[in-house]
């Protein structure tokens, strides 16, 4: 990593959420993570940026993306990595969030990575243990490092991301990631549209400063790159399917498939955070286009982490690294 890049910090101790990053926090882990994007092409894969570091990945919630890419991120930086998940720990004999952390941070553990069920999990965590916090996704709240990746990767594949115009679409009352990137993406000058239906918009929408179209036609239309939200049927109250009639409908009406693409009558990109729900959000056709960028978003997270685990490491005073 060149000079430059290691004598500037962001401007938080915890990755919590996007709404606490400036602009220029993101430029600098865009930065980072060109850095380590170069390193991840080479034949052996590693640095010792973390040699001394340890870092706790504690999984409240199921996940694959975000855990791999973290642990492949903590293990590409040569730091030590212990992996924890609620299910068969202690937390099932009423074990509170608090003393699971800090039980483990008695190991010498310096950063924790979260994910939890509850919104304000990671603020919680981070203003009652000793350790520096990375939120992998905190309930219908933030999931700031995949609006990192996704930005990211938009800047990758378009050349910047100022003044592309980006439309969201599905579930966004239930997405932390549709939270994230409308704040990541306005911060970097980017236009944001959301789309889907209307009982799957958040109340507070007004507040976000976004445009609102219930057409896809016309909101594909509008945009350069279309990011399709998964329907999160676990967070939906009753069978799983309570904001809409049936998932038929909801792919009728808000689910790209290669027709409705190629109606579009230009090139978009195609984002999806993953895990997919093959022909309700986007159809297989679409998925594996050739205009999709899903497993590029997905190599990209692992850059993204790097730079965020190294930056923040850069922040633990020098006595305890
Ligand atoms: N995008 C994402 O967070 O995927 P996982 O739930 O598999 O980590």
């Amino acid at each position: 990593m060149s000079a430059t890049i290691q004598s500037e910090q962001l401007s938080v101790e915890h990755l919590l959420g996007i709404k606490e990053l400036t602009a220029a926090d993101i430029e600098l882990i865009f930065r980072t993570a060109d850095g380590f994007k170069e390193v991840l092409n080479r034949p052996i894969k590693k640095v010792p940026s973390l040699r001394d570091i340890t870092v706790a990945n504690l999984f409240f919630e199921s996940s694959t993306r975000t855990r791999v890419s973290f642990e492949l991120a903590e293990k590409r930086l040569s730091a030590d990595v212990v992996n924890f998940s609620s299910s068969g720990s202690s937390v099932s004999k009423g074990e509170t969030l608090v003393d699971t952390v800090n039980n483990i941070l008695a190991m010498k553990v310096d950063m924790v990575v979260l994910r939890h069920p509850d919104p304000g999990a990671a603020v919680f965590l981070s203003r009652n243990v000793g350790a520096r916090i990375v939120n992998a996704g905190d309930g219908t709240h933030e999931h700031p490092t995949q609006a990192l990746l996704d930005a990211y990767s938009i800047r990758e594949k378009l050349g910047k991301v100022r003044g592309i115009k980006v439309l969201i679409v599905g579930d966004v009352l239930h997405s932390r990631v549709a939270l994230s990137n409308i704040f990541c993406l306005q911060k970097l000058g980017a236009e944001v549209m959301l789309c889907g239906p209307s009982t799957l918009m958040p109340r507070h929408i007004d507040s976000l400063g976004v445009k609102v179209e219930y057409d896809l036609d016309k909101a594909l239309r509008w945009c350069d790159v279309a990011n399709m939200l998964r329907i999160q049927m676990e967070r939906q109250k009753g069978d799983g399917i309570a904001n809409f009639p049936s998932l038929r409908e909801y792919a009728m009406r808000f689910g790209l498939d290669l027709q409705r693409y190629e109606r579009i009558g230009k090139k978009i990109l195609i984002m999806h955070p993953g895990p997919i729900n093959r022909g309700v959000e986007i159809t297989s056709q679409v998925a594996d286009h050739a205009n999709s960028i899903i497993l590029d978003q997905v190599e990209n997270g692992v850059a993204i982490r790097m730079a965020v685990l190294y930056l923040l490491a850069a922040r633990i005073p020098r006595s305890t690294v």
